[in-house]
């Protein structure tokens, strides 16, 4: 072997004390005991997990890179335990043909220090013409309420475009679920984050799924990201069907009222909209008894600067990929959330929607690991981060962060410092893209 991991290590559901053999970055032999490979560790109070997959960042390169990019973005994806990153395409140009798909594919291919995979954003200029640039793109993603730089798909061409989209059915569709006509409502001058629930109310959410799941057809794969309103997941619960859910970590945390903000609220403003109480006690309900399928970070960095204006011109979105793994595991560490929920949620149900061959440890899989010494509590800090933006909302809240993340079994973070190389993480291939 290549590698041998030695350790308790999270497989099949429980904590087993194994030997995890590691050949050409996959996992080729877990046993009792094996001989010595050519490099070895062993690890005696720390667990292994499976590292995170998020299915949900904004890196913003090419076009926004003074906000994060292809290295930064990674390397702070893996000091926070995720293994594999799909970005989202609202960058400049946007990713929403065939040249802007393989020229971000390139750019990314050169900075990037994990796994990546690409959207296509859906727009109602090119929702007629997907055959030009789906087997490029991992998955499709389509936005039908306005928000920060984001392309729209008209909810009148949603049913068309699901109908072109049969014929790559094995590529999921993202859904950002927001009403325009209903945004348009409830339109107003806003100071705050009452006004910016105000404006975004949860009626428009639920509006929009409601068209999804008339518009659908039994073949695509649907995700609706971020799902954020207790009424959303009443209707979900009626008619989810095979549909994928996410949440994001800031909708399960963060309720209007937050109860130690550390920020101007404009720091807070997001879309989907920070909702009440109410509306993240049913998120956390749903997380734990199984309903929700994904954890997503929705990362959406914005500078400083570009935050700490006055609130109705500030930027919507909030910075998470590092933080997200290692607050759960915090959640994990106080009985909060059972270990096989929150692999389910950052591994093994990201893996399968985007059908990859990661998520769980396991002989044939990517050598994906996590290495988590669960008495490590630490206060998180902007300033340990690794964001471009040097800020969190989460500032001071208590999480475990991985000493090790090992990503097709080499290591990114080792010792909680960054070793991996520049340009090492790879383009996930979609099916018919070698054509
Ligand atoms: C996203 C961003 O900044 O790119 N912001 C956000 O509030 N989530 C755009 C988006 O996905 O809505
Ligand atoms: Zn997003």
């Amino acid at each position: 072997m290549n590698i041998v991991v030695e350790g308790k290590a999270y497989i099949r559901n429980k904590i087993e004390h194994v030997c995890i053999g590691i050949e050409d970055g996959k996992i080729a032999k877990i046993a009792k005991i094996l001989p010595k490979g050519e490099e070895n560790y062993k690890f005696s109070r720390e667990i292994i997990l499976p590292a995170g997959i998020d299915i949900h960042v904004h890196f913003r390169e090419p076009g926004f890179t003074h906000k994060e990019d292809f290295s930064t973005g990674t390397i702070s994806a893996a000091f926070g335990g995720i293994c594999c990153i799909f970005d989202m395409p609202n960058t400049k140009p946007p990713t929403t043909t065939k040249n802007a798909i393989l020229d971000k594919i390139e750019i990314a291919k050169r900075k990037a220090y994990i796994d990546f995979g690409l959207y296509a954003g859906i727009t109602d200029e090119n929702f007629e013409n997907i055959r030009d640039f789906a087997k490029y793109c991992n998955a499709f993603k389509i936005y039908l309420g306005s928000t920060t730089n984001a392309l729209q798909l008209r909810k009148e061409n949603l049913k068309d475009f699901f109908k072109n989209a049969e014929e790559f059915s094995d590529k999921p569709i993202m859904i950002h679920a927001e009403d325009e006509e209903c945004l348009n409502k409830h339109r107003i001058v806003e100071n705050n984050l009452i006004d910016h629930l105000r404006a975004r109310p949860d009626v428009c959410e639920k509006k929009s799924i409601q068209t999804v799941h008339n518009c659908k057809s039994k073949k695509n794969r649907i995700h609706i990201c971020h799902v954020s309103s207790a009424d959303s997941i009443e209707f979900l619960k009626e008619a989810k069907g095979d549909i994928s859910i996410g949440v994001t970590l800031h909708h399960l945390l963060f309720s209007i009222n937050i109860k130690r903000k550390t920020l101007p609220d404009s720091f807070y403003k997001v879309n989907p909209p920070l909702r009440k109480k109410f509306d993240t006690e049913t998120l956390i309900e749903h997380l734990t008894n199984g309903f929700i399928d994904v954890l997503e970070s929705d990362h959406a960095p914005h500078t400083y600067e570009e935050k700490n204006i006055n609130f109705d011109e500030a930027p919507n979105g909030i910075p998470g990929v590092e933080t997200m793994y290692p607050l759960f595991l915090f959640w994990f560490s106080k009985n909060l959330i059972s270990l096989g929920q929150l692999v389910s949620l950052i591994s093994e149900k990201p893996a399968r929607i985007m059908g990859l061959e990661k998520g769980v440890i396991s002989e044939g899989k990517d050598a994906d690991l996590i290495v988590v010494d669960l008495k490590n509590i630490q206060k998180i800090k902007a300033e340990n981060l690794h964001y471009k933006c040097e800020w969190t909302p989460y500032e001071g809240m208590q999480a475990i962060f991985p000493s090790y993340t090992l990503v097709r079994g080499t290591p990114i973070v080792e010792e909680y410092i960054l070793v991996g190389e520049k340009g090492y993480g790879e383009h996930i291939k979609t099916v018919n893209e070698e054509e």
